[in-house]
């Protein structure tokens, strides 16, 4: 079984690699999934699935491939997104990104492919696991709420568990990065305006300053994760963006900070807005002027399954070998709508190792490896015969 299952990926492998270059040349930004899905959906219906719903949450697609006993067996989701990104991709592939402006720069076409060669796998192998493999193409992954989508549209409904994985570079194919816990953090944006007065630049005591304050609030907002929160407990608040003034002789009326919040708890995620609100109203009060706070609640933390994680730490090591799962030893501040899933079903999301010197994520030059294709589907293969099979006698 084992050996002709490996046989099986490596026969399926170049179709699925095909498949990548396509979409990689054929890339489509969040919410714009359009031909994306149609040939996800055409080519899941070529290979007889069981089910197949379009149109989910947007331009998401969903099928199932069921095996022996779906009466009595659980259901196992398997997610990979779609999206790509507002990027040039700068490359000499001859599969380079056919669409001006917009590239697979974070592998979402790998993830895709993956999952459409995991399912040409499954197909084959209805005879060996118990239940139902429900595969969830999302659109939209790139800070665009897709996955929240698909899960109001119900595509969690029944869910025992769900895997995703993320390409990842640095780490060598056939390698597998892991963490029990919290993986990867949450993801808010706000908005800060200070309302102050305007005046002549060189009768600043006519004004009341929203520069200066603005200056005074960066400063005060830093003490949130300095001096609110213990040193051992993980939060960023970054103001990524300051706008205010047109001229030089001018004091403006207004200032705006924008910025962003990542947490690893929803517990502490929920306290940070009240602090900013609270230093930004009476640091300004402080200074005669008000401000005005709004807080976009976005992506929650990753948080995996302890047990889920074991499990897949130990298919990696039956996989791919001794040595080849490798124990991240601190989450990512980076986000992902993964976590969206989690609040339906215990689940868990692995790095998959595309290669050392690939680049970073979301710039011009990354290529999901094709390598890495192969790993992905014999991964998410065995995950689906393991959780599947071993749950027969329950
Ligand atoms: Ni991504």
């Amino acid at each position: 079984m084992t050996h002709s299952l490996s046989e099986l990926i490596t026969s399926l492998a170049p179709d699925a690699i095909a498949v990548r270059h396509h979409l990689h040349a054929h890339p489509e930004l969040s919410n714009e999934e359009e031909q994306t899905s149609k040939f996800v959906a055409e080519r899941l219906t070529a290979l007889g699935v069981d089910t197949l719903r379009t149109g989910v949450g947007g331009h998401g697609v969903v099928a199932e491939i069921r095996g022996n006993q779906i009466q009595t067996g659980q259901t196992l989701a398997l997610r990979a997104d779609m999206d790509a990104l507002p990027i040039q991709e700068l490359s000499s592939l001859p599969y380079c990104s056919t669409k001006p402006g917009v590239m697979h720069a974070c592998g979402h076409d790998g993830h895709t492919a993956t999952l459409l060669g995991t399912a040409a796998a499954l197909t084959q192998l209805r005879g060996e696991f118990t239940g139902t493999v429900r595969l969830i193409f999302q659109p939209a992954e790139e800070g665009v709420q897709g996955a929240t989508r698909m899960c109001l549209a119900g595509v969690m409904d029944g869910v025992d568990r769900v895997v995703a994985l993320h390409g990842w570079p640095g780490l060598a194919i056939g390698k597998i990065g892991t963490k029990p816990g919290a993986m990867m953090a949450s993801s808010d944006t706000f908005d800060l305006v200070i309302r102050g007065k305007g005046a002549h630049a060189a009768q600043p005591h006519n004004s009341v300053d929203p520069i200066v304050i603005a200056a005074h609030l960066v400063t005060a907002l830093q003490t949130i994760s300095s001096r609110e929160v213990s040193p051992t407990e993980a939060v960023v608040v970054t103001i990524a963006q300051i706008h205010a003034g047109t001229a030089y002789n001018v004091i403006p009326t207004e200032a705006v900070l924008k910025g962003t919040v990542r947490c690893l708890t929803n517990e502490l995620r929920e306290q940070i807005p009240v602090r900013i609100e609270a230093i930004a109203k009476n640091l300004c009060a402080a200074f005669r002027a008000d401000c005005e706070l709004t807080y976009r609640w976005g992506t929650k933390p990753t948080v995996n399954d302890e047990s889920v994680n074991a499990l897949i730490e130990q298919i990696g090591q039956e996989a791919l070998g001794e040595g080849s799962v490798l124990r991240l030893l601190a989450p990512s501040m980076g986000a992902e709508d993964f976590a969206a899933y989690l609040d339906y079903a215990p689940g868990c999301m692995f790095r998959l190792g595309v290669g050392e010197e690939v680049t970073n994520l979301h710039t011009p030059t990354y290529n999901f490896s094709d390598g890495a294709v192969s790993v992905g589907m014999e991964m998410f293969t065995r995950i689906a015969l393991k959780t599947l099979t071993s749950e027969r006698a329950a």
